[in-house]
């Protein structure tokens, strides 16, 4: 029988459509009179995004401070140095245009204006309570969802690990998801963060917390993402599907979290500067095998949902096995850890490291022990068949 007890908690006001981004006055306005712009080093200006961003806030009078200056996979201390910024100049509202690194960072930021402190005192287990400055989210890729999450993924560079804050009140207030910001992606990039959204998607599904409401985002997500990722992957203006698989997915794990794939994955990130999504990518497979014997009907669902025909759980894992190591050849995703030049003597460092990730391995639907962990680590680092 269907466990019908949930809590589904999502705030955030969506509004999705190729053009939107002409309504973030309209929408700034009821939130705040000083917009602190959290963006990267150089997509926004290389496409003219922030003086576009900046002529529409101010046309509705709304005061703008921009914050430029955040890497891939942000750091602790350019997290507190918006934070410096931003209550320095009275901000009263985050506006983050970006990936998940610049809206995360504009999470954490937004937390630092209304609370003080720096970041490291709010990263998990710790739990970000009372308000926090309004955000509005503008994602550019089709990956982290985390314009709908109540999580901010940050690196503490010095330790080498990827640190979450989390609290519902870093949840973004308006989410503007506009397809048409996706024409500039590059290739690789738009595979790996489709990747990551299949991530989430796979991993909200399997997921311990998962629930009724997660699965059905999470389906729909998947099926999305898997008929329409070569299509997005090869002309920038059919992305707009992934736009909204990537959406469906973090709403996704905002009610259940990742699991292991994210957690063993985080290591290859904060050690060899590999992207977050391939690094999820190179990894799905595997945990996805690992996984199948715990969760038969699950399975069953999926390929059904898929429209792929199987004659029992084993056939089910085997064939969405083969259906994502074929798209990863599709599009160009290295076979494995060996392909991309780590050293087989590093297994038991991603093992150490993955199982500090406690909270990712506690929700895998499987129980993992050290020596699964290995296991996969080697599947994963000779690579895909
Ligand atoms: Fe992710």
């Amino acid at each position: 029988m269907m466990n019908l007890e949930f809590l589904f908690h999502m705030p955030t006001k969506i509004i999705f459509g190729r053009g939107n981004l002409e309504k973030i006055g309209e929408e700034a306005k009821s939130l705040g009179k000083h917009a602190l712009l959290v963006t990267g080093r150089k997509f926004a200006r290389k496409y003219g995004y922030i003086n576009r961003i900046k002529a529409l806030l101010e046309k509705e009078n709304i005061k703008v401070s921009i914050f430029d200056r955040v890497e891939p996979n942000p750091s602790f201390e350019t997290v507190n140095e918006g934070g410096e910024l931003a209550r320095k100049e009275n901000i009263d509202m985050v506006i983050a245009f970006g990936g998940g690194s610049a809206m995360d960072a504009g999470k954490g930021i937004a937390v630092l204006c209304a609370q003080g402190g720096k970041i490291e005192e709010y990263v998990y287990p710790s739990i970000v309570k009372g308000e926090v400055i309004p955000i509005i989210a503008i994602p550019t890729t089709c990956g982290t969802g985390s314009e709908v999450t109540r999580y901010a993924v940050l690196t503490d560079t010095k330790r080498r690990k990827k640190l979450t804050v989390v609290g519902y009140p870093i949840i973004p207030k308006v989410a503007l998801v506009d397809p048409e910001v996706l024409e500039h992606l590059p290739k690789n990039l738009t595979a790996y963060t489709a990747f990551d959204a299949l991530s989430h998607a796979l991993e909200a599904y399997w997921s311990k917390a998962s629930q009724p409401i997660s699965d059905l985002l999470a389906l729909e997500s998947i099926r999305l993402i898997v008929t329409h990722i070569r299509e997005g992957y090869e002309d920038p203006k059919k992305r707009d599907v992934l736009h909204y698989a990537s959406l469906l997915a973090g709403m996704a794990i905002n009610a259940t979290g990742t699991t292991m794939v994210h957690g063993v994955g985080y290591y290859l990130t904060a050690h060899h500067n590999i992207h977050h999504g391939l690094a999820n990518a190179l990894f799905l497979p595997f945990a996805l095998k690992f996984n199948a014997p715990t969760i038969k009907n699950k399975l069953l669902r999926l390929a059904k949902y898929l429209e792929i025909e199987v004659s029992n759980y084993e056939d089910a894992a085997s064939k969405l096995f083969k259906a994502i190591c074929e798209l990863e050849d599709a599009l160009g995703i290295p076979k494995g850890l060996k392909e991309l030049g780590i050293e087989e003597s590093e297994i038991d460092d991603i093992v150490r490291d993955a199982l500090e990730y406690e909270r990712n391995m506690k929700n895998n639907p499987r129980p993992i022990s050290e020596e699964d962990l290995k296991k996969i680590v080697l599947e994963t680092y000779r690579g895909r068949p």
